[in-house]
């Protein structure tokens, strides 16, 4: 395992395994790892010769600044478990200034409205950090192919269509959800929730499933109500949004289309810890 502090040396080391026809692949994250980011790895080694993991708990891509606080922030754990998981590893752990100099700013980006909805909507600002940092990841990194988690699905379609609109050669590799035994989907949020609140999230992916089903003989309108109601009669999570969408345009849909592929996501508040989860429809 490589650990970079400092871009330069990073460049120069990619830069000599490139100029020998290897190919890198990246994985970005913020640390506090978990299977879920493990899985992502596994994937990367799969087809990349060198593989590269960044942890940055990027300021910008947080519209609360209590919540970039309390992020959790264990390096030494990270490091431990990347070495397990893969030993040729190279790892990018910037501080702010190296990644973005003195002012800690985001660009603003037309995503084509996908970042007006769900996440967007309620994370004002949330997707023109993510955009920033991944950007500036991809022109330091310059990455053959980067993996990123159906877990925040959003910023999946998002993180490809920055690569369309600025023609960054960089493949964008979506991997599957992991979940715990529960069906929880993994989290670094997860440590967060006290343990009684930790079995009872696991009402968020069984309404999900349950969701699915009944999409299968009622409309979106019918099956979101329903999810609405579920949580209404619910004494420790709050719902914040439940939508049906387009998986590709992330637009609410209105009516059933043969052909189209929806998913549904949702937002939930336990005490002050906010989970996302989402789940592909089958129509
Ligand atoms: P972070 O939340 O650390 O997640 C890093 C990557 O791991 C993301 O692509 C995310 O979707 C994926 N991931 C998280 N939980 C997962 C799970 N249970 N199953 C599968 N994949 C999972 O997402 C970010 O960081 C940041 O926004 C980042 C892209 C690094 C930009 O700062």
């Amino acid at each position: 395992m490589q650990i970079f502090r400092e871009k330069e040396p990073l460049i120069q080391a990619i830069q000599k395994i490139k100029s020998e026809g290897k190919s890198v692949g990246l994985v970005p994250t913020m640390g506090a790892l978990h299977e879920g980011h493990l899985s992502l790895v596994s994937n990367a080694a799969k087809d990349s010769d060198q593989v590269v993991v960044s942890i940055f708990v990027n300021p910008t891509q947080f519209n609360n600044q209590k919540d970039l606080e309390k992020y959790p922030r264990n390096l030494e754990k990270d490091l431990n478990l990347l070495k397990v998981e893969l030993e040729n590893i190279w790892v990018f752990t910037p501080d702010a200034s190296e990644l973005y100099g003195e002012n800690i700013l985001s660009e603003n980006f037309d995503f084509e409205g996908l970042e007006a909805v769900m996440e967007g909507k309620f994370r004002n600002g949330h997707f023109n950090g993510v955009g920033t940092v991944v950007k500036r990841l991809f022109e330091i990194i310059t990455p053959d192919k980067a993996y990123f988690g159906e877990k925040d699905f959003q910023q999946l379609q998002i993180v490809r269509k920055l690569t369309e609109k600025t023609g960054l050669p960089v493949e964008i590799v979506g991997c599957p959800i992991l979940r715990e035994d529960s069906g929880l989907a993994r989290s670094s949020r997860n440590e967060r929730l006290s343990s009684g609140n930790r079995k009872k999230a696991a009402f968020i992916y069984e309404t999900l499933q349950n969701a699915k089903n009944l999409f299968g003989t009622n409309s979106a309108d019918h099956v979101s109500q329903w999810v609405e109601d579920q949580f209404k009669n619910h004494p420790s999570l709050e719902l914040e949004y439940f939508e049906i969408a387009d998986s590709k345009t992330l637009k609410k849909i209105t009516e059933k289309e043969k052909g189209n592929n929806y998913r549904a996501f949702i937002a939930v508040y336990a005490d002050e810890i906010r989970l996302i989860d989402n789940i592909a429809l089958d129509n």
